[in-house]
Formats: structure tokens, sequence, C-alpha cells
């Protein structure tokens, strides 16, 4: 595309932002041109409450699905696009109700925490939601003895370094963070010396044990504001390195090449024009299983300082 093709569809969002009173939601990780243009930026955490807070009438959600979807529970009278139907979250997709039912038979009692990467079918069947944000305050927040921790095990395994709850995790994994090898992040070490490292909690123990700090998405962004370092290494998705950047331009982020995640990748200026267009794709969830899925998520928010 070229800069005035750009030009032109920033101005052409903007005029049908402003026609169909929409707000344009984004994640961290979106590419640099969907951050430039997204009224909001943040981790889901933040992205949730802002959806759940928004007066416009229509909600854009440059991200994945299950953060569409947890939008759309939290803002049910309003519309919310998914720009590409197909940005979905391959860990989300690592359990579904029917699998969760059969554990929950295995383990009764436990009540069930979901991390919000999963779909509202399956937050339906839980109790509680967290994000990599709030993990740990919500499994204590519960005073249980332990809990059904879905579907990450790597983020289950974090919660448990900081709690006496034991976690019975569910397998799961994000396919992009266990792309991020301790060794890279020793070469990256041996490289710029004096550099922070900060990790996603989805990285796996032995690249958390190397972090100076565990971080949601979110948290990187105020580590960064207030770090005295002048190099950061970033232990997550690269494309969160675009913001950082961008906020602290007296600091330098190194990346983890490999750490992509393709689906954050698929929302594009193009398809966010043709979502307001065609007001495609709208978030649809069966309002039985929107109403137990709700609960599940406003009791995260109402436990989550
Ligand atoms: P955050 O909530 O920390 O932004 O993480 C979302 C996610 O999908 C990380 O892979
Ligand atoms: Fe899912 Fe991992 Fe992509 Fe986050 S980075 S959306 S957890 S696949």
């Amino acid at each position: 595309m070229t800069q005035t093709d750009t030009r032109q569809l920033v101005e052409e969002i903007d005029r049908l932002k402003r026609e169909k009173r929409a707000v344009i939601l984004g994640h961290n990780y979106q590419i640099p041109e969907v951050q430039d243009i997204v009224d909001y930026l943040g981790d889901s955490l933040e992205l949730s409450r802002i959806a759940a807070g928004t007066d416009a009438e229509v909600i854009v959600f440059c991200g994945v699905h299950f953060m569409a979807e947890t939008a759309k529970l939290l803002s049910p009278e309003k519309t919310v696009l998914l720009p590409d139907k197909d940005a979905g979250c391959p860990m989300a997709d690592m359990v579904d109700p029917e699998a969760l039912r059969k554990f929950k038979q295995e383990h009764p009692g436990a009540p069930v925490v979901a991390y919000v990467n999963t779909s509202a079918a399956t937050k339906a069947e839980s109790d509680i939601c967290c994000t990599s944000a709030n993990a740990v305050e919500i499994v204590q927040s519960l005073d249980a003895e332990e809990v059904i921790f879905i579907p990450d095990h790597h983020l289950a395994g974090w919660v448990q370094e900081h709690t006496e709850t034991r976690m019975i995790a569910w397998q799961g994994y994000c396919p992009t963070h266990i792309r991020i090898s301790p060794q890279a992040i020793s070469q990256a070490k041996d490289k710029y010396p004096d550099a922070a490292v900060i990790v996603h909690p989805e990285t796996p123990a032995e690249v958390r044990k190397l972090a100076d700090a565990v971080l949601s998405t979110g948290g990187m962004v105020r580590y960064a504001r207030e770090t005295d370092a002048k190099d950061i290494i970033l232990g997550t998705e690269y494309g969160m390195a675009y913001r950082l950047q961008n906020e602290n331009p007296d600091k330098t982020f190194y990346t983890i090449q490999a750490a992509v995640c393709p689906n954050m990748k698929k929302i594009t200026l193009p398809k966010v024009a043709e979502a307001l267009q065609k007001m495609q794709y709208p978030i649809e969830i069966p309002e039985d299983i929107a109403a137990r899925a709700r609960g599940t998520v406003e009791r995260m928010l109402q436990a989550s300082g």
C-alpha cells in the first residue's frame, strides 16, 4: 500500500467511525498501522473494562475472537465486530465445554478459573475468569484449597509459584510464547548485559526464571515507562515492541523474532474499513451461554482491584 492509500483508508475509517458511532479497540500485539488508528490500545483486562464502559454503539475489536466475545458479553446491547472472522486463539481452542465437564467430574468440588483466553461456551462452564494481569489475585480471592485452571498450564505454573492453592492445570499452552526459549533470552542477555528482561506469564518456567519481571502486556507498558533500564529484552509476542518503542523513544527494546502470533496479525486497515462498511463480522452468543459466561467475567471484574 502506498502512503496515499494508507492516508485515504485512515480517513475513510475515521469517517465511518463517526457515522456508525463506533469505537475501535486494539490489543497490544496488533500490527503498527492498526495500533496507530485505534481509540484504545491495551491488554485483555484493560480492553474488557473499556468495552464494559463505552457509550459507543459499535465496538470494532482489533484482536482475536475470545477478546471480541468478552466485549460482547460485557456490552450485550452493542454491536461488536471482529474484522477477520478467522482471527482465533489456538490456546483458547485447546479446551471445550464437553472436555471441561469431564475434567470437573474428575476433580469434584474444585472451582474452575478460566483464563480469558477461552470461548464464551467454555466460560459458561467455569466459575470465574482471569487475565494474565490478575490471575494470582483471582485464584487467591477464591479461598479454595485447590482450583481447576484452564487452559494455559504455563500461566497456571506461574500462579502456583505465588499461591498456596493447589493448581489443577489443564495442559494447554500458547504456541507463540512457547517459541521463546531460555537460550534465546540468554543470548540476548549476553549481547545486552545491562538490559532488563520482561516476559509474559505464558512463557515456560525456564524462561520466566531468567526474567526481572513477569507481566501482562499492560504491565509491560507500565514497567517500560518506570524502569531506569535503557535496554529491555521482551519475552512476548514481538508486536509489543512497537507501542513500547513509540512511548519510550529513549529506550531500546529487543524482541524474540520467533514469537509471532499469526492470528493477531490478521487484522489490517482494509479489513477494519470493510468491517465498518459492511458491519462484519458481528459476534453472536446464544443467550443461555451468554448469561452464564457473563457471570464468569463479571465475577472477575468484581474481584479484581
Ligand atoms: P494480555 O492480557 O497480557 O495482553 O495477554 C493476552 C494474550 O493473548 C497474550 O498472549
Ligand atoms: Fe492466543 Fe498466544 Fe496469540 Fe495470545 S499470543 S492470542 S495466547 S495464540
